[in-house]
């Protein structure tokens, strides 16, 4: 479950710091990728160095990079859209307060109020702290907000009384986060399948016909898809691009022909399909045996058409959502939705290439989701991760009516 989870580990200043090291460690060997920020009062209890040794990264304190001489600081932004899940652990009665009342004043806090991700807290502190009403409205609101609560156990605490307080033990922290995540995850049970990338289609031994698709759009779905618990096929042609999510099975292909061989073998088990591939629409009639010399001054090569991958699998639809990509340079959301009628798909994503920072290579895109009952729903620009699970969320939308 948490295997390349990216988690934002959040410590604050309580005696049960010192449990953090466990805890880093069983995130670590779960897969997990961990980026730590502490309060200062934190680095009273556990050491930084402990930590960034064990994490495997540099672990923060203060918005102004600590280093001599430095102009630069620790990116809260940054650091709170780059994890997938934030854990504050332990979270004092302090910093409880400060989340529940949108007190910003270290960098802890800044993280907290810039993540978008799922925000799970363990409190610890006293018996007396932990029932005060004062605390117990703050646990109430972060729940409010959506924060999740991996509530205090009892036993001894280390005033020496004994009772409630106690920060649950790392391993029942890990357990909870994945549960957590799971019963986050909307797709579970779901099958999606994914062509991403190009083709190429050979001419000679070594030659053959391509595109300049990187793949990236169709890796990020794969990724957002299993963020949401489906399992994923992801038929890539050849790209640099690589992923390893234990939810994810990626199919590397050449040709259009062994693309659409590979996403039909998969097309009866899947509930969503997405062609994101860039498929070249023609090949060369002959693959010749030996390389093409260079002869005359002109050379003629036959093409002849490609199947046409989304359109095929469309044709044999049994309850499958079938969503295609279009890139139009003019007249883009009729165009759209004319694909969509003639392939038979129930949406399309719509990318104008009049949009700077939108379609091939680059790590942004803008989209458009345009569905079969023409309602057209337009988003900003974004990375193309966060373009991934806005479509993702459009086609759940429907899916899920
Ligand atoms: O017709 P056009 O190539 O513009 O359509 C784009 C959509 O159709 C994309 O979803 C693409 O993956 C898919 N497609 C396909 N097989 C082809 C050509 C396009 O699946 N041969």
């Amino acid at each position: 479950m948490l295997a390349s989870k990216r988690i934002l580990l959040g410590i604050t200043g309580g005696i049960a710091a010192y449990k953090t090291t466990f805890l880093t460690r069983l995130l670590i060997k779960a897969g997990a990728e961990v980026r730590i920020v502490m309060t200062e009062s934190a680095g009273d209890f556990v050491s930084p160095l402990t930590l960034a040794t064990l994490s495997r990264n540099p672990v923060h304190t203060a918005f102004i990079r600590e280093e001599e001489g430095t102009t630069d600081w620790n990116n809260h932004v940054e650091l709170g859209l780059w994890a997938d899940l934030m854990l504050i652990a332990p979270a004092t009665a302090n910093t409880l307060s400060k989340m529940a009342s949108g007190t910003c004043d270290n960098l802890l806090l800044g993280c907290y109020f810039s993540a978008k991700c799922p925000v799970f807290f363990a409190p610890a502190m006293d018996l007396d702290m932990y029932r005060h009403p004062a605390t117990r409205e703050s646990i109430e609101k972060l729940q409010g907000f959506g924060n999740i609560l991996i509530p205090a156990a009892s036993g001894e605490l280390a005033s020496g009384l004994e009772g409630e307080g106690r920060m649950a033990e790392p391993e029942e922290i890990v357990r909870q986060l994945e549960q957590g995540l799971l019963a986050r995850m909307p797709w579970k049970g779901k099958h999606v399948l994914i062509t991403a990338g190009p083709t190429y289609e050979p001419i000679d031994p070594v030659r053959f016909l391509g595109n300049h698709s990187s793949g990236k759009m169709g890796f990020e779905l794969a990724r957002a898809a299993a963020e949401r618990g489906a399992k994923v096929t992801l038929v890539t042609g050849p790209t640099g691009e690589e992923i390893a999510h234990p939810l994810v099975i990626c199919i590397r292909v050449r040709t259009a022909r062994e693309m659409l061989d590979a996403a039909r073998s998969h097309f009866g088990a899947a509930d969503v399909v997405i062609g994101a591939a860039a498929v070249s629409d023609y090949r060369p009639a002959e693959i010749r045996d030996q390389k093409i010399k260079k002869a005359a001054e002109e050379l003629e090569l036959k093409l002849v058409r490609n199947p046409d991958i989304i359109r095929t699998l469309a044709g044999e639809r049994e309850h499958q959502y079938i969503v295609g990509f279009a890139l139009e340079t003019e007249n883009e959301a009729a165009n759209a939705l004319e694909k969509l009628r003639r392939k038979n798909l129930d949406a399309i994503v719509l990318n104008s290439l009049r949009d700077s920072g939108a379609g091939f290579g680059g790590d942004t895109n803008k989209v458009s989701f345009v569905d079969k009952n023409s309602q057209i729903t337009p988003f900003e620009l974004k990375s193309k991760a966060e373009a991934a699970r806005d479509i993702l969320h459009e086609i759940d939308k429907r899916i899920s009516k």
